[in-house]
């Protein structure tokens, strides 16, 4: 497998200096920005949408991955695309229409991931994964940052690698939450592609030095 790819999430940053940091996460290399979308109704937070992530877009390059923690995010996909998001990943919990959503991201020729809450099977996406870009697993219950990794969604990650191998595909795997550098290396051996980190990187001094590092493991 390739070097592990690092997607911060700014949830945990400093946003009334987001230039600023953002500036700190280019000098890292990160390879993404992560983008935490809530709404009060999926999960029990509210950050940003579509304008915040438009004014974000015009201070950098790096690619935007933006994770929908919204419910029906069908109604808002147009939106966030035209706002400069280059993957979209919505969860499988939030749509009945969870196909038709993936087709319709798709069809504006970005990339589409699904993201599967703790306590959602592998299962529910056996049917989906010959149409997606990338599996997220969430480590932590989605809503917040700063949350502690459970411990069993390293087998999540183990199986979900198994299957993507055993039927050829090629879906990257993201995993979201309690991601810190102590147990990064471990987490990632499970077989990830990209893992998402907030306050791990954040709550560093040296927030460039350490999405190096992140990238370095
Ligand atoms: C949680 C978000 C995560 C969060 C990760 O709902 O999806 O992206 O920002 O933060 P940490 O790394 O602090 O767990
Ligand atoms: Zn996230």
């Amino acid at each position: 497998m390739d070097m592990v790819q690092i997607s911060p999430s700014i949830l945990s940053a400093d946003f009334g200096d987001l230039k600023g940091e953002i500036s700190k996460l280019e000098e890292g290399n990160a390879d993404y920005i992560h983008l935490d979308v809530m709404d009060g109704i999926y999960v029990p937070n509210i950050t940003f949408g579509p304008p915040v992530i438009e004014k974000i877009r015009n201070i950098t390059d790096i690619p935007f991955d933006v994770h929908l923690m919204i419910d029906r995010p069908e109604r808002y996909i147009e939106d966030f695309v035209d706002a400069g998001a280059d993957i979209i990943t919505i969860h499988e919990e939030a749509t009945i229409h969870l196909h038709r959503t993936i087709e319709e991201i798709k069809s504006h020729g970005l990339k589409v991931g699904v993201a599967l809450n703790p306590a959602t099977p592998l299962d529910n996406i056996e049917y989906i994964l010959d149409d997606i870009d990338m599996v997220l697993i969430m480590t932590v219950n989605p809503g917040f940052g700063g949350q502690h990794f459970i411990p069993s969604m390293a087998n999540k990650i183990r199986t979900m690698r198994r299957i993507i191998d055993d039927r050829g595909l090629d879906i990257l795997i993201e995993a979201d939450g309690g991601i810190k550098l102590d147990n990064a290396r471990e987490i990632i051996d499970c077989g990830l592609d990209i893992i998402v980190v907030g306050s791990g990187i954040f709550e560093s001094d040296d927030i460039a030095e350490r999405t190096e590092m992140f990238r370095a493991l």
